[in-house]
């Protein structure tokens, strides 16, 4: 977890928390280690973890738009790939554990095809639950001109069972109106929201990282940090292992290193797997700048609050 005492210069810095340990680092699947960064095919990695490891699996998989990063397969090959790692993960899912697949659309000759439409069917016949279709909405994209503009992609939280870790009251955000009452019968005068604050939504307005974002890494498709700690919080308790099969740049190993959970990833492209472990390396000497989870979007008219930059501390499971 990560304390703010004060802003000096402009950024908010963090109390030391003096962590009793160095964090263990490894490349290969170890128990006892905090972060397993593996270069290589995702598939070598998840053969090689326990079943019921992780109580979560989050990640962003390729699209199949031909990125620099992926080779273009026919729309049954994409899925038929995906499945098997899918199955993997449901495998290496803790009984109480949650899957939360992020991702926007396949696209072809103009033609989009949403990926979580081609996709849902594999969670099904894996025997999964689902228990949002989380819509998320940002300001910043490719401007279209034979098509409107795309602003959202999704994330497809599973359950592996009904029995499953969610903790709202760890992402509760403010109430529109904190200070509304009741005004009429028994609970008149108290007030009518939870005063911890309200359920976050399925819509989720999250800027994504563009050039002037805080987190921007080569990486053309990173999470936002804030948008994986909303699912790390409410899915997840504090030393539980969570995974990311397309680690990328390493973004879920941050958001789960910084909330005290255990994180787990491989990347196949060398040039992403340097860049996490630069990263997580960064996020242990409390060097690591992220965008604050409660900072407002920014509103050009002006009328939002400024909140600089987080600066990140680790603090490792016992
Ligand atoms: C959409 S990006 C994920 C970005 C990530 N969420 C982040 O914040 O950096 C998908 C990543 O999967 C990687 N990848 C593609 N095929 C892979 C495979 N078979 N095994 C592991 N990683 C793979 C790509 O190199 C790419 O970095």
């Amino acid at each position: 977890m990560t304390r703010e005492l004060e802003a000096v210069g402009g950024l908010a810095v963090q109390a030391s928390l003096f962590t009793s340990r160095r964090l263990k680092a490894s490349g290969d699947f170890e128990a006892d280690a905090d972060c397993v960064l593996f270069q290589g095919d995702c598939l070598d990695l998840l053969r090689t973890l326990p079943d019921g490891l992780a109580k979560l699996v989050v990640t962003s998989p390729p699209y199949n738009l031909g990125k620099e990063y992926e080779s273009r397969l026919s729309v049954d090959s994409y899925v038929a790939g995906q499945r098997r790692v899918i199955a993997e993960c449901v495998r290496a899912l803790d009984p109480r554990g949650s899957i939360c697949w992020q991702v926007g659309n396949y696209v072809d000759n103009g033609e989009i095809i949403p990926l979580d439409v081609l996709l849902y069917p594999v969670f099904a016949e894996l025997g999964l639950h689902m228990r949002n279709r989380i819509v998320w909405h940002f300001g910043h994209g490719l401007h279209a001109s034979k098509r409107f503009s795309g602003r959202y992609e999704v994330v497809l939280w599973f359950t592996k069972t009904s029995e499953y870790t969610f903790d709202l009251d760890a992402v509760r955000v403010p109430q529109k109106y904190p200070d509304k009452r009741h005004f009429k019968g028994a609970k008149r005068g108290e007030l009518s929201g939870n005063p911890l604050g309200k359920n976050p939504s399925d819509v989720w307005e999250i800027p994504n990282v563009k050039s002037n974002h805080v987190e921007k890494t080569i990486h053309p498709c990173q999470f936002p940090v804030e948008l994986v700690e909303r699912l790390v919080l409410s899915m997840t308790e504090p030393g539980d292992w969570v995974l990311d099969p397309f680690l990328g740049v390493g973004t879920s190993a941050i958001a789960a290193l910084i909330h005290g959970r255990r994180a787990l990833g491989a990347e196949i492209e060398p040039r992403y797997m340097s860049i996490a472990r630069e990263r997580v390396r960064a996020a242990e000497e409390g060097r690591l700048r992220v965008r604050p989870m409660d900072r407002p979007v920014y509103d050009p008219a002006g009328r939002t609050e400024s909140s600089p930059p987080r600066t990140v501390q680790l603090e490792l499971a016992e």
